[in-house]
């Protein structure tokens, strides 16, 4: 029986710690098999409101012995009810041979009877015996995602709505909520039209990973339960300023597009979606705006406001086509695209809280990224990736986050490889490398070292993943696989890519864990296990592809769950990279030449870093070079340089002066403004970044130490008020911080948190105490 916690105690302890589902697969644990929702949305009172319809399968699980008798008569939901009130729950019976004729009979339920800092517990009974008609009892044998093998199915219909936190009661809905008091975020955040591109209607969309889909659909939120989704999303659009508005879900669209949106007679559209794909409850997903699409390839669309949609289309044309191909072809080796036909793309305002988000057939992407030169589409290329790794192959728990994250950076940086060149995916793994770095030195001096392990196990326990959030599970994550592929497998990326395509195949529809990861690995390797075969076969025969590679070497324990920077890849400052020049022979490049473009950065940085200039502007042609130009030099990179190049030169620069090894001169400083006028995000983040660093330490800063120059302050509002990613805000707020600016901290945030997701804006208010 479940504990009954009291207010304000921790998580209880679940096969996953951050739900209260119990799913676990080797009892007869009650799972949800596919989830249908049935919404209407609300933006005068910033709500959604409807029915979902949870089937829940029930039975002996292949592996199990226990009998039917065992079977649960309940389901446990995750439902946060700061942001969702239930109305009614019931049974939903289906009558057979009359077509859709449903029946509902009230179901018993306990609400909030459990409760944690993330949300709540949902107890849905099931009927006493199944009555007749009710239960669909199935005994099928199939393999894949229609598989409910030994599984009774009961539909449970759960009628709620959800509650605006600008709108909500004073008091808790909660029967029993705690008195301690708790500030979660939710998944919708809601635009005025004012904040949007064409200021004609309002917009409204979701961010559910991690743990917050709770926060509009009752579920088990937990990424170890994968289910269909049915999405069926009604909107207004009887007026003047809602007629344009469109739903988009994460599920391929069961109408024709052109002919609803065509329609501008109707008062109300009923958008209809579904997924047949199994997924977690973190990638159900919707956008509500005034969006048009425009196609980018051969099966897909980019959806954005009218205002933007050009700009867009071109920025985009052509690049995930070449992603998926590059991806399902050379890299993953033929690994099947499971979604369907469509990848699409929607364009995101800029207070979304990433650059990108994975929800199936419709990545959502910030517009933040649209540079107007793709440099920032790379980004696509890591939400593609999660087509395999991610949405197919899930990871189970939240400790095992890197198995999506690490293997997506890993598999992200082979196919720009492919694309752009060995140099420009050895680039993008220092920038990365050195991310990974900044990262650990953060959490290190935080006290959070036990974050800086691949895998945190049981100290993520009670602490909500996005607080957790950072760039080790990516970095680390995707290193390992880096090393397994330069070191242990000695440079040779076709048995990378062979072992994945078989990890991918193993595993899909399913969650793993790390250790059924490692377990898959050395299995996979061992296969042709000389020792195995003698054994076996009397034979030792190893193939010759796997001749000279010891897996015993992998020192596992350290990896997966040790601390801190790895360890094997400190020296050098490409990690692991000049290391396997000697080792396999099998090396696509050498050295040299896989780090042209990092080596054109490093040159310049030990220029500047020693007051010297590349572009020497001569007096005139015939006399020597006289005077030092790094406004030129700037220009230069900029023109000339990839944007990644430009990224690693900033970091580069950022790390020299966090070590006092460089003391910008006036010019220099001076120069550095003409980043000012980029359209790239990720430099200007890092130029903002430099700035506020070097004038912290610099001269202006005895003069008046709470503050920055009047340019730098207006060029920090602008910024705070335009993008809200956190992997930008965050740092910048941080920094401030950090150098005894936090009233200007503060005065930028009061006046921006609107703006930001609430995910953001709730850990930012908490950093800044405010
Ligand atoms: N799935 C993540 C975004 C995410 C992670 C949202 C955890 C909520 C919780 C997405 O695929 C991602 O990694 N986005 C990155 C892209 C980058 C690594 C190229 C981002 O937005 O920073
Ligand atoms: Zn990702």
């Amino acid at each position: 029986m479940p504990l009954h916690l009291k207010p304000g105690q921790p998580v209880p302890l679940g096969p996953d710690p951050h739900s209260f589902a119990e799913w676990d697969p080797d009892s007869t644990g009650a799972v949800v098999t596919e989830l249908r929702l049935a919404l209407r949305i609300d933006f005068e009172k910033r709500n959604l409101h409807g029915f979902v319809d949870l089937v829940i399968g029930r039975g002996r699980n292949e592996n199990s012995t226990s009998s039917p008798a065992s079977q649960p008569d309940y389901v446990v939901l995750d439902v946060n009810l700061d942001h969702i009130a239930v109305q009614e729950v019931c049974i939903l019976r289906e009558k057979a041979g009359e077509d859709g004729q449903e029946k509902e009979t009230p179901a018993k339920y306990d609400l909030g009877y459990e409760t944690s800092a993330f949300g709540d517990a949902m107890k849905v009974y099931f009927p006493p015996s199944p009555p007749i008609n009710c239960m669909n009892e199935t005994a099928t044998t199939s393999e894949g995602p229609d598989e409910v093998a030994n599984k009774i199915l009961t539909t449970i219909r759960i009628k709620y709505h959800t509650i605006s936190a600008a709108i909500k009661p004073p008091v808790a809905p909660a029967p029993q909520a705690p008195a301690a008091k708790r500030k979660t975020a939710s998944a919708v955040q809601w635009l005025r039209k004012e904040q949007t591109k064409g200021k004609v209607a309002p917009l409204a969309f979701s961010q559910a990973q991690a743990i917050l889909a709770r926060s509009f659909v009752p579920c088990q939120d937990t990424p170890a339960v994968k289910h269909k989704l049915d999405f069926k999303l009604t909107v207004d659009t009887s007026t003047e300023e809602s007629k344009e508005l469109v739903a988009i879900c994460s599920g391929e669209l069961q109408q024709d597009w052109d002919k609803t949106v065509k329609d501008t007679q109707a008062q109300q559209k009923t958008f209809h979606y579904r997924q047949e794909t199994p997924i977690p409850a973190y990638l159900i997903a919707f956008v509500v705006a005034r969006f048009e699409r425009a196609k980018i390839g051969e099966n897909s669309y980019v959806f954005a406001e009218p205002e933007i949609l050009d700009f867009a289309q071109k920025e985009l044309s052509g690049v995930c086509d070449k992603y998926l191909k590059t991806a399902s072809g050379t890299v993953l080796l033929g690994s099947p695209y499971y979604w369907g036909k469509t990848f699409n793309v929607a364009i995101m305002p800029n207070s979304f809280a990433f650059g990108g988000m994975e929800n199936p057939n419709c990545t959502f992407f910030s517009a933040s990224l649209l540079a107007g030169d793709q440099s920032l589409t790379t980004t696509l290329a890591h939400e593609i990736t999660h087509s395999w790794t991610g949405n197919l192959v899930t990871n189970k728990l939240h400790e095992d986050f890197w198995l999506n994250e690490g293997f997506t950076r890993y598999v992200e940086r082979r196919i720009l490889g492919e694309i752009f060149g060995e140099d420009f995916r050895e680039l993008c793994l220092l920038v990365g490398f050195k991310d990974l770095k900044k990262n650990v030195d953060l959490l290190t001096s935080n006290n959070q070292v036990h974050f800086t392990a691949l895998n945190p196990g049981k100290t993520l326990v009670g602490v909500d993943p996005d607080e957790a959030f950072s760039r080790v599970p990516y970095e680390k994550g995707s290193v390992f696989l880096l090393y397994l592929e330069r070191v242990v497998l000695q440079g040779r990326t076709e048995l990378m890519s062979a072992w994945l395509k078989e990890y991918l195949e193993d595993f899909k529809f399913q969650s793993v864990s790390t250790e059924e990861f490692r377990e898959h690995f050395i299995r996979y390797f061992r296969k042709h296990d000389s020792k195995q075969d003698e054994q076996e076969h009397g034979t030792n025969v190893l193939p010759q592809e796997l001749v000279g590679i010891d897996i015993d070497r992998i020192d596992w324990e350290k990896w997966l769950y040790g601390p801190g920077m790895p360890e094997d890849v400190q020296t050098g400052e490409t990690p692991l990279i000049a290391a396997k020049e000697s080792g396999g022979g099998q090396v696509v490049l050498n050295a040299s030449k896989r780090r042209k473009m990092i080596d054109e950065v490093e040159k310049l940085v030990e220029k500047w870093t020693n007051g010297h200039c590349l572009v020497v502007l001569a007096a005139d042609a015939a006399a020597p070079a006289t005077s030092c130009s790094f406004v030129e030099d700037l220009n230069f990179i900029q023109s000339s340089w990839k944007a990644q190049q430009v990224m690693l030169f900033l970091d580069l620069l950022i790390e020299a002066l966090d070590k006092n090894e460089f003391q910008p001169t006036e010019e220099q400083a001076a120069a550095f403004w003409s980043f000012d006028e980029t359209n790239n995000v990720e430099i200007r983040f890092r130029f903002l970044l430099f700035k506020l660093k070097e004038s912290a330490s610099s001269r202006h800063r005895e003069e008046s130490p709470a503050l920055v120059e009047p340019r730098l302050e207006a060029a920090l509002d602008l910024f705070f008020g335009q993008h809200g990613r956190g992997s930008y805000v965050k740092p910048l707020y941080l920094q401030l911080k950090n150098s005894n600016r936090m009233e200007l901290a503060r005065k930028f945030f009061l006046k921006h948190k609107d703006f930001y997701q609430d995910t953001i804006a709730i850990g930012l208010a908490k950093s800044l105490g405010v």
